[in-house]
């Protein structure tokens, strides 16, 4: 089964398409077949790192019914097993997508036939982001170490949720009075744990169903640009704070250190983790590739024996 991976980010250029690029080489290189599919539909980029000019097909050539399928518009690269699907003839038409566009691209990426399938987002908390976000039960954010990266990151995680939340009260049998207060008129501002209180108040007996579908979601995050003087448990503590205030799971999947080598990979048109595959940001991507397979083949075994 495809495993879809969402990858976003609160603040702009905190490495969202390298880390994309990054995994997609590392996940082909394990031998699984992976689609990388540039959703930063305003400031498309991603075929540029991994060397490709021009693109010749791309998401507007399904969007415009040019082809029937998505899969139909996934281009080669250099590495096998390793496709794009771009979308750099969007960026001056489409970059704000009407509704049925958007959910003609995500029904269309859950159909995509790849073992990985990696989503990079634009930055930011619009809808259209938060929406792609929201594909998979398993979405993975990036943040830099510095402060408004990580106030950034934690407005992105609420926002998240907070569609997330509203999503799961219209879409299943709540009473109207939680209806009405969370996805009614006038709501705008209402807040993830205002929902969780105002279910508990006004429709008791759902609270357990609605906790149990949070607990299915899994928020991964990588802390990217590290740099040695910084605290080295960073991470884990974020994903304490994490745990603690949301009903869903977060997972610290690694920190990569800043390393200059990467822009010179971009400017030399090399893919930094086979160029420069011995350096510590390299083998801290190759770890985070391989504990996202790993998580996969356990869960598939522990599903097996169950
Ligand atoms: N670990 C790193 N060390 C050094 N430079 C990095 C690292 N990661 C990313 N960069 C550099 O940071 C810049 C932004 O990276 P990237 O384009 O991947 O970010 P992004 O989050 O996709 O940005 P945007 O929000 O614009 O899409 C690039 O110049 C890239 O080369
Ligand atoms: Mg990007």
């Amino acid at each position: 089964m495809s495993k879809i991976y969402p990858i976003g980010s609160g603040k702009g250029g905190v490495g969202k398409s390298f880390i994309a690029a990054s995994l997609g080489v590392l996940l082909a290189k394990q031998g699984k077949t992976v689609v990388l599919v540039d959703l930063d539909l305003g400031g498309s980029n991603l075929h540029t790192l991994l060397g490709i000019k021009n693109p010749k097909s791309g998401i507007d050539s399904f969007l415009y019914k040019k082809v029937k399928r998505l899969e139909h518009v996934a281009v080669p690269t250099s590495i096998p097993d390793l496709f794009i699907i771009s979308s750099l003839h969007c960026s001056m038409e489409i970059p704000n997508l009407f509704y049925v566009q958007k959910q003609k691209i995500i029904n269309a990426i859950r159909e995509l036939p790849f073992d990985y399938i990696l989503l990079d987002l634009g930055s930011g908390t619009n809808f259209n982001t938060l929406d792609f976000f929201l594909t998979s039960k398993e979405g993975i954010f990036i943040f830099t170490p510095e402060p408004t990266s990580i106030e950034n990151s934690f407005r992105f995680i609420k926002a998240a949720y907070l569609r997330r939340l509203k999503q799961i009260i219209k879409r299943h049998a709540f009473t109207s009075m939680v209806k009405n207060a969370v996805v009614g008129p006038n709501n705008e501002a209402i807040k993830s744990p205002d929902i969780i209180d105002i279910v508990l108040e006004h429709d008791p007996d759902r609270e357990k169903f609605l906790k149990d579908i949070l607990s299915e979601f899994k928020f991964r995050f990588i802390i990217n640009q590290f740099r040695k003087n910084l605290d080295a448990k960073l991470g884990d503590k974020i994903e304490t704070v994490c745990n603690r205030h949301f009903y869903s799971n977060f997972e610290f999947l690694g920190s990569i250190n800043y390393d200059e080598r990467v822009c010179d990979a971009v400017i030399s048109k090399k893919l930094f983790v086979l160029k420069y595959s011995y350096t510590t940001s390299s083998i801290e991507l190759k770890k985070i590739a391989d504990k996202i397979t790993k998580t996969e083949e356990s869960a598939l075994l522990t599903s097996r024996i169950l």
